[in-house]
């Protein structure tokens, strides 16, 4: 199942679309219009699960809200990470994080995409965007790695409670001294934005929201690039255009996103009886919408196992819908799609994998590319 879980997602979609899942206790919604009608509905599906384990390692968060208590914290956080301004502020950062990554890369000829290259950019920009400075090269991505597994800890691991507390009270420290500086004169960053909103985030909301977002903005834009650069990697044609428009790499992260989705599934609650498939799912029952299945949906998506970029543009669901429709998007397009592919593509040249290159794909929760080991002319 996590090394490849679509043939089940298709086999739930056409026999059980709204299945019980005894181990996970939740209907698994596969199909792409009933996803869909859910997350329009979130008067009913609501995302303040009980005893939800996110809220249990990072405090309480606009990802597990609903309402106004969801708005107040998402219009706080949200301004910086908007079209414009990441076209207007994060660009120029993004690109000089990325020359210097691949300054330090250029010179080895053999690396690994994801963790020399991908992982450290990411971080730098993530770090940028939130206003936080200082944190060593990797902390930021075990942070992250340690956050989701509490996330997932359905099994009570005493020592994946200890190890995800370990970073969250590293990430508030940072945090703190963050909101210091930023009290004195306002910047760019999400942190800055939280602390001078209309209605001003205290520190420990603050705090929580950081966290939320250094869970979810590190890993899911590596996954996207990994998918994408191995595409290219092994279909020349396909590399072939994309070097001569760069521009084309835009279509890539979509068709990436989409087709194998970082996020598979994620959780919502059901405040009152509702019909969907066929199926009654009664008050109190919990659901995943399961966005890796329903962007393989063929009733909607032509050829969806097929990984085409020439498609007719489709609506994924990859970056969720609804009001919790994610915050970090642009600046996952802009730093993967408008800067990474085409720099690392143009400045690393005969960029290729290495012999005997198998892709290890895993996990059906969070899904990605684990590693993409190639080599290149080593040229200062
Ligand atoms: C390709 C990369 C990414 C993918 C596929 C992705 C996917 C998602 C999905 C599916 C959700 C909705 C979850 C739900 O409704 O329960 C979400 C929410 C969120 N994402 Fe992302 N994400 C990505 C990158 C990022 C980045 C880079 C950031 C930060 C800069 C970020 C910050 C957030 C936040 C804060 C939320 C919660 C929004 C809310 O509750 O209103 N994400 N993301």
């Amino acid at each position: 199942m996590s090394r490849d879980p679509y043939p089940m997602w298709a086999r739930l979609r056409a026999e059980a679309p709204v299945a019980y899942s005894p181990s996970l206790e939740r209907y698994l919604v596969t199909r792409y219009a009933d996803i869909v009608e859910l997350e329009k509905t979130p008067e009913v599906f609501s995302s303040r699960e009980e005893d939800s384990l996110l809220t249990r390692v990072v405090g309480h968060n606009m990802l597990r809200e609903d309402n106004a208590p969801h708005h107040r914290i998402r219009s706080a956080a949200e301004p910086p990470t908007r079209p414009r301004q990441v076209r207007d502020i994060w660009s120029t950062a993004f690109a000089t994080n990325c020359g210097r990554v691949l300054e330090d890369l250029a010179p080895r000829g053999r690396g690994d995409l994801i963790a020399d290259f991908i992982s450290p950019l990411v971080e730098l920009n993530l770090a940028a965007v939130l206003g936080i400075g200082g944190v060593p090269r990797g902390t930021m991505t075990q942070w992250s790695a340690h956050m989701m597994a509490g996330n997932g800890n359905y099994a009570d691991d005493q020592e994946i409670w200890a190890r995800a507390k370990a970073a969250t009270a590293e990430i508030d420290e940072y945090v703190r001294l963050a909101v210091d500086r930023v009290q004195g004169s306002a910047d760019d960053s999400i942190i800055s934005a939280m602390v001078h909103a209309d209605d001003p985030l205290p520190l420990d909301e603050v705090q929580n929201n950081v966290k939320v977002i250094i869970g979810g903005g590190i890993n899911e834009p590596l996954h996207v690039f990994g998918t994408g650069a191995w595409q290219a990697l092994t279909d020349p044609a396909l590399r072939a255009r994309l070097v001569d428009d760069p521009a084309l790499w835009r279509k890539v992260f979509e068709e990436s996103a989409r087709w194998i989705s970082p996020i598979g599934l994620y959780p919502r609650q059901v405040l009152s009886e509702y019909e969907v498939a066929g199926i009654r799912l009664p008050a109190g029952s919990r659901v995943a919408l399961v966005i890796g299945s329903g962007n393989r949906d063929s009733a909607v998506i032509q050829n969806a196992d097929v990984f085409d970029i020439d498609r007719e543009p489709v609506a994924h669901l990859a970056f969720g819908g609804g009001p919790h429709f994610c915050m970090g998007a642009w600046v996952a397009r802009h730093q993967i799609g408008a800067l990474a592919w085409p720099a690392v593509f143009d400045r690393l040249r005969g960029l290729r994998l290495v012999e005997g290159f198998e892709p290890e794909i895993s996990g059906w929760v969070f899904r990605g590319l684990k590693s993409l080991p190639v080599e290149w002319e080593a040229v200062g």
